[in-house]
């Protein structure tokens, strides 16, 4: 059986969960994960690299949500940080510090501190001043800071252009031509440990050919260095598997490992292959429910208007994202178009545009799917809206992850200045 979101008798359920019964419970707007969904995908992972030593380091920045976090570890996985606040989080959550892996390209000094004083298993670093800081802050510890440096390697990742990361223009990693030179440098600098080449081209990638171009472009530098005599750990191939947000079924960790795997295999077997997936371990274990307060028609355009707004889910305002849209129970009545929009002062406030829509009324729940990745994480309180609770589903219960947030919590930190 395969976990996650199906219609039994015409309602939408979350591994034979009432949603139903979820939102009456909870309230809307409502996050509502699938555990046994998350489990299934990171076994796959698992799985397709099951042939080289790997290691499946789950990106906080897409769902860290700390129930979430902590069924990650029992799994094994290890930890993709981007911020001294996901350093924190991943810790609570009980990843072991030598699974962790600290990406971003503007770390503060506190964060490098913080990740040396947790005794992390890497820093990824994207600036040679970023290793220079590194270094100082290490020796100064005492300590060495393992470092795998991220490389650009040019290379267009097909996908939206807010998410391309391996781009010259991008801000991210340092030129592929100018690694070695720069590896040669931070070598001999004080308290540093090189371990191996980084690199991550985008999010959301169906195709998964540049992925297969970057694997072969940083395998050949990774080649190059040991040649030189670097001591090589590891080689890091970020995260950017797409989700098939249609639902008809996108590319899987399979499908990722056969385009990677060819490209590593001249690489020493004790390399460790580790990977960063976000979006393809928890976006379609999640759901965003939300309740139609009204319908209306402004001259034969039709708006239907949930409690959820953009603040609660930024994709669709920030990347135009295509989320499907499901009344939880079906009805079997007439379908017609409508903006699906929120209660957010924005024109920019929509889930969808003239999408064809079950003519739902008031009171009626709908399900914004594939919600478990860059949801939650990018909520904001934006018109002072508390932020959404969440539910993770497991074993047949509803278990609440994280309350709604009051009025007392958007303004606990207010001064009276
Ligand atoms: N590693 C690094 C260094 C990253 O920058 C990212 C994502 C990941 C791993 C995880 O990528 P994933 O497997 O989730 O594609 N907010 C956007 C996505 C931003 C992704 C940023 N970096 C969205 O909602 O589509």
């Amino acid at each position: 059986m395969s976990a996650g979101f199906a219609r039994t008798g015409g309602e939408l359920r979350c591994d034979g969960v009432s949603l139903v019964a979820a939102a009456e419970q909870f309230g809307t707007p409502l996050y509502v994960y699938s555990a046994a969904w998350v489990e299934q995908a990171y076994r796959a992972y698992d799985a397709a690299f099951a042939a080289v030593p790997h290691r499946v380091c789950y990106a906080l920045k897409a769902n860290s949500n700390g129930a979430l976090l902590r069924r990650l570890v029992r799994l094994g996985a290890g930890a993709d940080i981007v911020s001294g606040g996901e350093l924190a989080a991943a810790l609570r959550a009980g990843f072991p510090a030598e699974r962790i892996v600290f990406s971003g390209v503007g770390k503060t000094e506190a964060e490098l501190q913080a990740g040396l004083d947790a005794g992390i298993g890497e820093f990824n670093a994207e600036s040679e001043e970023e290793i220079r800081r590194l270094s100082a802050l290490a020796a100064r510890s005492g300590r060495t800071a393992r470092v795998t440096l991220r490389v650009n390697p040019d290379i267009d990742p097909r996908s939206h252009p807010y998410i391309s990361t391996g781009l010259r223009e991008n801000k991210f990693g340092v030129d592929l031509a100018l690694a070695p030179e720069l590896l040669r440098r931070a070598r001999a600098l004080p308290a540093i440990e090189v371990a191996g080449v980084q690199c991550h081209i985008g999010s959301q990638m169906t195709d998964l050919e540049p992925v297969g171009e970057a694997a072969k472009a940083v395998a050949g530098l990774s080649r190059q260095l040991l040649a030189e005599g670097f001591a090589l750990r590891s080689i890091d191939l970020g995260g950017g598997l797409g989700v098939d947000y249609t639902g008809e079924g996108g590319p899987d960790p399979r499908a990722l490992a056969a385009c990677i795997l060819p490209a590593i295999a001249g690489l020493p077997r004790k390399m460790l292959l580790m990977l960063e997936p976000g979006r393809s371990l928890v976006a379609p274990a999640g759901v965003l429910l939300a309740r139609v307060l009204y319908v209306k028609e402004n001259r034969g355009k039709r708006f239907v208007i949930l409690d959820a707004g953009m603040n609660d889910l930024l994709r669709p305002a920030l990347y135009e994202a295509f989320h499907r849209i499901e009344p939880v129970i079906e009805r079997g009545r007439p379908r017609s178009e409508a903006d699906v929009v929120g209660p957010v002062c924005e024109t920019g406030d929509f889930f969808a545009r003239g999408r064809l829509l079950e003519d739902v009324q008031p009171g009626d729940l709908v399900a914004v799917r594939d919600a478990g990745a860059y949801g939650f994480s990018m909520a904001s309180n934006y018109n002072l809206r508390p932020r959404a609770a969440e539910v993770l589903v497991e074993a047949g219960e509803l278990r609440l992850a994280r309350r709604r947030e009051t009025f007392a919590d958007l303004v606990a930190a207010e001064l009276d200045a």
